[in-house]
């Protein structure tokens, strides 16, 4: 059976798609994967398909896509047998989900804030499948409020493990990472020890049509990768340590 992360942030920008695709290059690295191998797999459900465009822009750079990337968009029923797929780890991209109307943030449980129609459905059945889910959490930025309903509104009544990744800018101070991770902390929202730092090799990555296991090897791409690497060991260690308390 799969083990399935969803990425999950109703704010747009904030690297749901950029971690989805690179979490996977470090797994299928770790893993020793090859082209279409079904080991690792990122499942889109975005209608903007960010990540099946990135690795559609590594392959025509020639390069290989060491997972599989299915584009899942509109297709309910597939998502919904998700658990079935074969695969060892799944990651869904989701898109960042309508806002709500104004003053509908503190609105009762009534309001469904993953909303209706095909995109409400989509994740509604990704996260019935989702083993865990990572919350992107720019410490630049107004992503808060949607963190919050993401966190408290979606991830909380449905009992599934998450935690909160800051992505920050070490161009800022590391006192914005410091000041967002405390934040976290008095939310009392679980959080990642790992944090994912803002590098411009990552932004360039669709251009260029590079994973993070395919930059340029210099000291700055290193740091950038190791992110992820930090992030897939800190995904797994979470992983065995839930599975040690059931
Ligand atoms: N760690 C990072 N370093 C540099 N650039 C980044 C990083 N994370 C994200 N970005 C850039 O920020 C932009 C938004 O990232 P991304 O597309 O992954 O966000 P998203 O949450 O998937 O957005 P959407 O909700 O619209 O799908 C992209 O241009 C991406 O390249
Ligand atoms: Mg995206």
């Amino acid at each position: 059976m799969p083990y399935i992360t969803v990425l999950l942030n109703r704010k747009g920008g904030v690297g749901k798609s950029l971690i989805s695709v690179n979490l996977a290059a470090v797994y299928a690295e770790i893993l020793g994967c090859g082209e279409d191998d079904p080991t690792v797999a990122v499942v889109s459900i975005d209608p903007q398909a960010t990540s099946v465009e990135h690795a559609d822009a590594v392959r025509k750079a020639g390069r290989p896509v060491p997972f599989r990337v299915v584009n899942a968009k509109n297709n309910v029923d597939q998502l919904r047998k998700l658990r079935r797929a074969k695969a060892d780890i799944i990651i869904v991209d989701t898109p960042g989900f309508m806002p709500l109307e104004e003053g509908e943030e503190d609105a009762g449980p009534s309001i469904d804030p993953l909303g209706d129609g095909t995109v409400g459905d989509s994740l509604r059945a990704v996260l019935d499948a989702a083993d865990d889910v990572i919350v992107p959490l720019p410490a630049a930025g107004a992503a808060f409020r949607s963190t919050k309903t993401t966190i408290e509104r979606v991830l909380i009544p449905r009992q599934i493990p998450y935690g909160v990744v800051v992505y920050w800018d070490p161009r800022d101070s590391e006192a914005d990472r410091d000041r967002t991770q405390s934040l976290v902390r008095r939310q009392g929202w679980d959080m990642y020890n790992t944090t994912i730092r803002h590098y411009k090799p990552h932004t360039r990555g669709i251009t260029t049509g590079r994973l993070c296991t395919q930059y340029e090897p210099n000291p700055i791409a290193l740091k950038a990768k190791a992110d992820f690497q930090s992030l897939a060991l800190e995904h797994q260690m979470r992983r065995q340590k839930r599975a040690g308390g059931q």
